[in-house]
């Protein structure tokens, strides 16, 4: 008999991962942004990807051995995901690594280990695969962990050998798998059959670097990469069908089948399908929006639209109508704001995105809508809309071909289905055509086409403007002789004093200007040393080969300065106040405030924040040079420089150092001296992940305006509550005692109006021929527990007979209820679920329950007078 391992929450899953590799010595890191700092993909595609440039030896790590929590989005299965029972946008890739440390044997140990003793599977559950020719791996799954030669499955290049990219690290692979039906045995094994197994754990022993010829050439050391799928794990250990189903998801899935009212389990498949796209593509993109995503046309701005867009054609398949996207994402944010706090203080900023997003698309799917309807008139009887018009409202607007054969089914039409799907092939054809030609995975995708070009030389450390001339113009991703007013460009020059995003602090800003032109610039991005100047031509027209006069707007540049160094006297004073072992996670540095994550386990007091400002301010006050020196690498290291950790550093480094205070290695740009700075304050504390803390903090002038707008709301504050601000804080907390007995009070009363509103309808109790009574009454406002209470009391009131209840909701919605006496659903078997589900549909809507007592909603209110009166005369015909 094999024990069942014991239920875990995604949450103790994520824990226990962590915790375990710690345990090996393993240093536990927050998970990297959804937008990768890697170029080559849009978006975090595995755990390993921030680590890529350790793997290649390019970077130096400060640890041997990590592990990580990472959040990851893959769109290349988006069709499949809600039709098989694992294929997600969004999922959490737990992983651990070795950056030239342990290798394969104690890769597969530790993986042994933690899936048999800290998940429990049986070990008879697992299965494993091993690449083709790695009979280094079988001989260790066989010899040192004992499984039998049977159940170690050899596969080739497409499955054991795993690669980040077409070209980069590499390695084969040994994956773990929990097989559902061990007692099956080992003939005819498929490990593709995903109703017997399930791949949970990749380990990866990541030896090759793959060249742009296609050769593998070995690293200079032997790492390893896992992945273990979150989301799968949670499946296994909290045997459900599906990943949808786990506590990761379902949430989320719930709170969409409350808004259609019908239960999950209930749903017909088509509906259930349609509720899991939702789910999984909620996550994905309130993690990204959260990450910084802004919804657009290209790159991932775009991955973000259609996914929204997707959760609104599904909610609009299934039922509903208006704007929903919010509440849903509610859900989502609560669900994986546990684990991810970013999330939920980034809640309004998201709320704000999808509702922008969800309006747009609303707009555009009327337009499509419109043009369905010029489709339908030019159209001769029993003809059918062609499948290109079909596609074209899907690719264009955003029809889901269901919606598009609903409406032509209202004209007596058909759509040609094969055309449609042919349409498609086409299209995926084009897409992949065009994903061959253009990586459109490439960010910035500009390196290709701008061979030939020497690295930008940066002159910005020491010149705030400089003549440069242009190398390249590009408009669309194309490079072109020329630009015109009104076009968004990139441009690259052959010198530019503007500071290229970098280190966590942001580009310059400023403007070119040509000889008859001017050119605003917003962003300044960095490919393999060339400088891409991003903007718009607000005059006149640019031409390559120009010299333009480049200029670094000297305030913006200033307040980041002012910013950059104060980080720098952040993670100083932390050190001080804290201790040496915090180590920096993370920062971005921007023109209005600075943000420095860091690894740190305890709390941190309130008091050791003044502390720390304090301290930044009294050096601040003692006026600080501030020293830019080159040196080796190594020298900077024995001087005691601190590096960030997976950050790229050459031989030669650049160092900032601010004597006695500080001196870390930086390319970014600084102050002359910190009295500079003025003042420093510090806006916000928290935690960001298990062991990261953030800091928020604002430097010179913006204090001030900080200061301004806090007295603003004080004094806002003061004559709305009609106290002074030293009363503020008494006259709030007895408002608060004050509203919560109104509330209680509300409660009781509106509880006793209920009692009253349905004691009233006795009188209108109908007696038929045949003794039995009927109720049939819209109660107005009363919400569905009320509305059930009463229509169960009246029933109990009236004896033998048939009680239905109306009433309307917030929100434009209908509930309706039907209690029936055994008389009704047993002598005369009409069962009040069917009863009122019928009845619902009148409304637009459905539901159902018992045979004695049933409730269903709607979401017509203006179609429930008629639904009432057709209740009536149903009873009365029927109960004759
Ligand atoms: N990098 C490996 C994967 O993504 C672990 O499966």
């Amino acid at each position: 008999m094999i024990t069942p391992p014991p239920f875990l929450t995604g949450n103790q899953i994520r824990h226990k991962f962590l915790q375990f590799y710690k345990g090996k010595k393993h240093q536990i890191l927050p998970s990297a942004s959804l937008i990768p700092t890697d170029p080559t993909v849009l978006l975090t595609i595995a755990g390993m990807l921030p680590f890529k440039p350790i793997f290649l030896g390019q970077e130096l790590s400060r640890f041997s051995r990590v592990t990580t929590s990472q959040k990851c989005i893959r769109t290349n299965d988006i069709d499949n995901v809600g039709y098989t029972a694992r294929h997600h946008t969004f999922f959490e890739m737990l992983g651990n690594f070795s950056f030239g440390d342990y290798f394969k044997e104690q890769a597969i140990k530790w993986a042994w280990e933690l899936s048999t003793e800290i998940f429990l599977l049986p070990s008879q559950n697992i299965i494993v695969s091993v690449f083709e020719n790695d009979d280094e791996a079988f001989d260790i799954w066989e010899n040192v962990i004992g499984i039998s030669k049977q159940r170690i499955i050899r596969m080739g290049e497409k499955d054991n050998f795993w690669k980040a990219g077409e070209t980069g690290p590499c390695g084969p692979c040994s994956e773990l798998y929990y097989d559902f039906y061990p007692e099956l045995g080992e003939q005819n094994l498929d490990l593709e059959n995903d109703s017997r197994f399930i791949e949970f754990y990749n380990l990866v022993f990541m030896e090759y670097n793959r060249n742009d010829n296609g050769d593998l050439l070995p690293l200079e050391q032997k790492n390893i990469d896992t992945g273990m799928g979150l989301e799968r794990m949670a499946q296994i250990l909290q045997k459900v069908p599906n990943n949808y189903e786990t506590d990761l998801i379902f949430p989320i899935i719930k709170s969409i089948s409350n808004i259609i009212t019908t239960d999950y389990a209930e749903a017909e498949e088509k509906v259930k399908r349609s509720l899991k796209i939702i789910g999984d593509h909620t996550r994905a993109v309130v993690h990204m929006i959260s990450d910084g995503v802004v919804a657009s046309n290209t790159d991932r701005g775009y991955v973000l639209r259609r996914l929204i867009r997707r959760i609104i054609r599904h909610g609009r398949l299934i039922g509903i109508e208006g704007k929903f996207i919010n509440e849903i994402a509610q859900t989502a944010i609560q669900t994986s704001g546990e684990f991810y706090p970013e999330i939920k203080e980034k809640a309004i900023f998201i709320n704000k995105e999808l509702e922008r997003e969800e309006d747009i698309f609303l707009k555009t799917l009327e337009r499509g809508e419109k043009l369905l309807s010029e489709i339908i008139l030019k159209l001769e009887k029993s003809s059918q809309i062609s499948g290109l018009d079909a596609f074209t409202l899907y690719d264009t607007y955003g029809f889901p071909l269901e919606l598009t054969q609903e409406i032509a089914e209202e004209s007596q039409l058909k759509v040609n289905v094969n055309e449609f799907y042919k349409q498609m092939k086409i299209q995926q054809c084009r897409s992949k055509a065009a994903h061959e030609t253009v990586n459109l995975s490439v960010q910035y995708g500009v390196n290709k086409l701008i061979n030939n070009i020497a690295a930008t030389k940066f002159l910005g450390y020491s010149d705030l403007s400089s003549f440069s001339v242009i190398k390249k113009v590009l408009v669309n991703q194309k490079v072109v002789p020329k630009a015109e007013k009104g076009d968004d460009i990139k441009i690259v020059l052959d010198q530019s004093p503007f500071y290229a995003e970098s280190g966590g602090q942001v580009s310059d800003h400023g403007h070119l200007v040509g000889q008859n032109s001017f050119i605003r610039i917003n962003d300044v991005q960095k490919e393999s040393g060339i400088f891409i100047h991003s903007g718009k031509v607000e005059e006149g027209c640019i031409f390559a080969d120009e010299v333009v006069n480049a200029v670094v707007n000297n305030d913006y540049r200033h307040q980041v300065k002012l910013n950059h160094t104060s980080t720098h006297l952040l993670q100083a004073a932390l050190k001080k106040i804290l201790g040496d072992s915090i180590t920096q996670a993370g920062s971005l540095v921007t023109f209005d405030r600075l943000r420095f994550d860091f690894q740190h386990s305890c709390q941190i007091t309130p008091e050791q924040i003044e502390k720390v400002e304090n301290t930044i301010n009294s050096w601040i006050s003692e006026k600080h040079i501030v020293k830019v020196e080159n040196m080796p690498l190594k020298v900077a290291k024995e001087k005691g420089a601190i590096a960030m950790f997976g950050e790229k550093y050459g031989a030669e480094v650049r160092v900032i150092n601010i004597p006695e205070v500080s001196m870390e290695l930086c390319g970014g740009t600084h102050v002359e001296n910190i009295a500079e700075i003025g003042l420093f304050k510090i806006i916000s504390q928290s935690g960001i992940s298990s062991g990261v803390k953030r800091i928020e903090a604002i430097t010179g002038p913006t204090v001030l305006n900080h200061l301004k707008e806090r007295e603003n709301i004080v004094k806002n504050l003061c004559d709305h509550l009609k106290t002074k601000p030293e009363e503020i804080q008494n006259r709030i907390t007895s408002l608060q005692i004050e509203l919560k007995d109104t509330q209680k009070q509300l409660e009781i009363i509106q509880q006793e109006l209920a009692v009253i509103k349905s004691d009233k309808l006795l009188d209108m109790a109908e007696l038929l021929d045949n003794n039995l009574k009927i109720i049939v009454s819209n109660v107005g406002n009363m919400d569905t527990k009320a509305l059930q209470k009463s229509a169960e009391r009246l029933q109990h009131k009236i004896g033998e007979g048939a009680v239905v209840l109306g009433s309307t909701l917030p929100g434009n919605k209908v509930s309706l209820v039907a209690a029936f006496s055994k008389k009704i659903y047993k002598d005369k078997n009409i069962l009040a679920g069917q009863f009122i589900g019928e009845i619902a549909q009148i409304c637009e809507g459905g539901g159902g329950g018992r045979p004695n007592l049933a409730q269903a909603g709607g979401k017509n209110p203006g179609k429930l007078e008629e639904a009432l009166l057709t209740a009536k005369n149903k009873l009365i015909q029927l109960l004759k």
